[in-house]
């Protein structure tokens, strides 16, 4: 089969294209368009099927494991893509892991080391005990999260682009040290022991939780990540989407509740704002994919993620 491989603006990315047997799938291809462009690995590449001239549609992806013939309608001998250059790539492992080694880091820096005295606060530190029960809480957050990355979760997409790390990095990394500045700052006022109790016991019932629904979704999915989006069932999930989103947001809500600073409780609304707009991206997703027609399944009524609102 000959494969014509052009760029998006027309021109061809190899000249001549490239020949391969009639078995090949589009791993294959991507394979034999890095062999032939060192810089183009397979994840860096986005091939499409062209579209006719003045289309408003959105172009077919082709799918790594499928078949090339099954993109050639019908006419086996001969195929053309169109190659798009994602640009470098990093695999979501280390994308996740950059994200959350910085606050896993920054955050004990603040309540360890004299770091208010380097910035000109005289005055002796006391520790009050939820600066060190918010210690404990916040680790073991980021720790466990790293543990999911690379022990939970099943991602569908191998990699992502590398500047996700500098922005993802950045919001994770500026408000790990804008909260942990507020919350061991030698100025704080602890909230009292019985609000403190509850906003930490919420929010480690709340991680839990939150562990166990992302346990819930990897058991969707074999462990080469095979299956797609499946509908998720079981526990929370009965009743809401996202429910993953739904237990993080109040675990950040009962962190809250025990430290109380307007740091912590913008870092909740902003988290909350963007896993809402994805939960409803998820959900609608999961409603076109299940809708109940040709023998799919109906997607059940449920909430997006924040019941009784949304
Ligand atoms: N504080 C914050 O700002 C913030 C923001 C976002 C996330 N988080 C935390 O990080 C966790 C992970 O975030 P995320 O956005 O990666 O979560 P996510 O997209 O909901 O999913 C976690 C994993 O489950 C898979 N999955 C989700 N729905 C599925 C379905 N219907 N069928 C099969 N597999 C499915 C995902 O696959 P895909 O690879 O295909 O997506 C992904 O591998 C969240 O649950 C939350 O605790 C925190």
């Amino acid at each position: 089969m000959k494969v014509t491989i052009t760029t998006r603006s027309g021109k061809e990315l190899i000249r001549g294209g490239l020949e391969l047997h009639d078995s090949a799938t589009v791993a294959d291809l991507q394979e034999s368009i890095h062999k032939r462009t060192k810089k183009y690995y397979p994840s860096r590449q986005r091939l499409t099927l062209p579209l006719q001239p003045g289309s408003k549609e959105k172009p077919v992806v082709l799918h790594y494991r499928k078949n090339l013939k099954e993109y050639s309608d019908g006419n086996s001998d001969n195929l053309t893509v169109v190659f798009k250059d994602l640009g470098p790539q990093v695999s979501y492992r280390i994308l996740f892991f950059c994200e959350y080694l910085g606050p896993l880091l920054i955050y004990p820096i603040f309540y360890y080391f004299p770091v208010y005295q380097y910035l000109g606060y005289k005055a002796e530190r006391v520790i009050h005990p939820v600066q060190t029960y918010a210690l404990y809480y916040w680790c073991f957050h980021y720790f466990k999260r790293i543990m999911e990355t690379f022990f939970v979760h099943r991602f569908s997409h191998a990699t992502s682009p590398l500047s996700n790390v500098f922005r993802n990095c950045a919001y994770y990394w500026t408000f790990g040290a804008y909260i942990a500045y507020y919350v061991n700052h030698p100025l704080y006022t602890p909230v009292s022991d019985l609000q403190m109790k509850i906003g930490l016991g919420l929010g480690l019932l709340c991680q839990v939780s939150n562990f166990y629904c992302h346990i819930l979704l990897s058991n969707l999915r074999s462990p080469d990540g095979n299956g797609g989006y499946q509908i998720p069932r079981g526990f929370l999930f009965n009743i809401v989407t996202c429910a993953n989103y739904t237990t993080e947001i109040y675990q950040w809500l009962g962190f809250n509740i025990a430290t109380q600073t307007v740091a912590g409780y913008l870092f909740l609304v902003v988290a909350a704002s963007i896993m809402t707009n994805w939960a409803l991206a998820k959900h609608h997703r999961l409603k076109r994919l299940f809708d109940g027609k040709e023998g799919r399944p109906k997607y059940p009524r449920r909430w997006v993620i924040l019941p009784p609102f949304l």
